[in-house]
Parts: structure tokens; sequence; C-alpha cells
């Protein structure tokens, strides 16, 4: 390891943008798959991995749907869950903000409960037993309509004291923020904070929409806003966090090459941009992975480093006092 990844290694961090069934890995799939007595399409890990292979978000997407479909009990989900919150105790993260996708559960016959227990068992055992703090976000997939969004929401009122956010995700292009208004009126009036994928591959014209429209606290994505000097001015008027994603962004063709990734010009800018996995068991690495790969291909310094990780507290949905907390404890070991 090098000074700046050993750096990376010892810093604690908070992890924003993470879909708990893009964790899923192969060898976990095939296991459960197992126990549920299903055939998967392909015979070993190996086959299974070299589909792995995408051009854009929805070639992505439809593996990843298919990869969700044998997930059955409450068991499953907290094995899943339980996966991820290892790997992200390896990573130094001592926070994490994680979405699911309730519709792709509900859809196959699955209730809700067993998707929400099961994760939220996993997240209460992390804090005792790995120190890990956590929210859970309920994002809904942007693909369908806005009223079957709103008809999965209903299901969430029963378990609002286990869920922080909304969030929208699944295909951006062609599904603007805007179809989704009434969604996140109707989220407000639930006491839910608001996050939205804007600007992954949709234009910045989404990123705007998604913050006067919907009126989100923190963008996913985000990539697209240096388009717009403008919107940068507004984002950063607004203090709002983008989770930036760099080996999905890579994965996804979102950028050609890590060395033309834009988090260095965000910084730069100003802007409160920080680092995360997306889907860590499809896009090649968890979240220390991403910030190794970006270190190399940009020539990261170790102020950047710190800043990216201050900025993961920051954009959290913690207490001010906590977040506090947090970023003196980084402080504490530089
Ligand atoms: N669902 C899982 N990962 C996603 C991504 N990167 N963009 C949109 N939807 C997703
Ligand atoms: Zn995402």
């Amino acid at each position: 390891m090098n000074k700046i990844e050993k750096l990376i290694q010892k810093l604690p961090k908070a992890e924003l943008h993470l879909h708990i069934e893009g964790s899923f890995e192969p060898e976990l799939m095939f296991a459960i798959a197992k126990r549920n007595n299903i055939n998967l399409p392909h015979d070993s890990v190996e086959s299974l991995q070299a589909t792995y292979e995408f051009n854009n978000l929805q070639e992505f997407l439809d593996i990843y749907y298919q990869g969700v479909n044998v997930l059955q009990t409450q068991q499953d989900y907290y094995d899943l869950t339980w996966a991820y919150l290892l790997k992200a105790q390896a990573d130094n993260v001592v926070h994490t903000e994680i979405m699911f996708d309730p519709q792709s559960h509900t859809e196959r016959g699955i209730s809700i409960d067993t998707v929400i227990n099961g994760i939220h068992q996993a997240l209460v055992d992390a804090q005792t037993q790995l120190g890990i703090s956590s929210f859970l976000i309920f994002s809904l997939l942007r693909h369908l309509s806005e009223q079957e969004c709103l008809e999965t929401l209903e299901q969430a009122v029963p378990h609002l004291d286990k869920i922080k956010a909304i969030g929208l995700d699944s295909s951006e292009m062609g599904h603007p923020p805007e179809k989704f208004t009434k969604l996140y009126k109707r989220a407000e009036e639930l006491g839910l904070l608001k996050i939205a994928h804007a600007g992954e591959e949709g234009p910045p014209e989404y990123v705007w929409s998604a913050i006067d429209v919907l009126g989100i606290d923190r963008i996913d994505h985000g990539n697209r806003c240096l388009e717009d000097d403008n919107l940068v001015e507004y984002i950063k008027q607004k203090s709002l966090t983008l989770t930036v994603c760099p080996l999905s962004n890579l994965k996804l063709r979102v950028v050609d090459d890590l060395t033309h990734h834009p988090i260095k010009i965000m910084l730069d800018k100003g802007l409160n941009a920080m680092i995360n996995s997306d889907d860590p068991a499809y896009f090649g690495g968890y979240v220390n992975d991403n910030f190794f790969a970006v270190a190399d291909a940009l020539d990261f310094s170790e102020e950047d480093i710190v800043q990216l990780v201050k900025n993961s507290f920051t954009g959290s949905f913690l207490s001010k006092d906590k977040i506090k907390e947090h970023i003196a404890q980084v402080d504490k070991l530089l």
C-alpha cells in the first residue's frame, strides 16, 4: 500500500450511495438460490460474472434486477445486508445510508415486511456488533408510473420508524424528476428526507428539476451538473452534497477513463462531493477500492482525501453534533 492508500484505509468514513441489491456478490447469490431451490441461468460464479460488461445504465439494470429474483425470505435480506456491512467495516466505514428498491421485491410477491425487517435487523446488529450506524432509504423505480410509486410508498407507512428518506433510481433518461412531483410531496408529508439520482446519464435540466421541483436534500451522482456553471453555483449555494460513484461511472461508461473522472474538478469548484461504491458487486469494488482508483488516476493529495472523507460526514443525514464528532475523529488521526 502506498502512503495515500494507507491514509484512505486509516480514516473513518461514511458511505451515502449504496444499493443493497447491488452488493449481492455472486457467491452469496448462488448460495441463496440453492437454499430457495431456484435455478440461476448460469452454472457458475465465473459465467455469471462474465455477463458483467455494460455499455450503459440500462444494460446493467437488466442484469441487476435478474439477480434480485433469488431473494425471498427475511433471512435472505438479512444475509445480503450483513455481507455488505462486513465489507463496509473492513473499509473503515462507520456510518452508511443504504438504499433498497422495494418494488423489485414486492412485484414478485415478497411482502414489504419481509424485506424491511430483514435489512433492518442487520442494520441494528451492525450498530451493536460492528459499531456502524446507518439509515435506510426507500428508493422508487423511475421507469414505473408515479401512481405505482405512490402505492408502494403507502406500504412504507407502518415502517416509517425504520426509514429516513425517499430515493429515485433506475433508468434515468426519459423519466425526468418532474414525473414524480406528487410522490415527493407525499414523502415530505410523511416526514421523509428526499434524495434522487440525477445527472448520471440525464442532462443538467434533470438536476435542476430534482432540486427545484422535488426539493431534494442530496444529489445522487450529479456528474452532468458540471455542464452548467449556473447549476454548479446553485448547488453550492444550497450546500447540496453529490454522492459520486467513480467505478460505477467507469463500468457504465459515464466516463471513458478514470483519468477523466470529474471528482477532482468538483472538489476544485468547491462542490461537496464524496465517494461511494453504488453497486460494488457489479462494478469491481467497495468504497476504498473507489478511493484507491481515483486517487491513483487523478493523483490525489492527502488534502483531497481528507476533504472527501469529511464531505462524506457533512453530506450525511446524521445530526450536526454527530457530524462534528466524526470530523473531530478524522482530525485526531491526521
Ligand atoms: N440502481 C442501482 N444502481 C443504479 C444506478 N447507478 N443508477 C440508477 N439506478 C440504479
Ligand atoms: Zn445509484
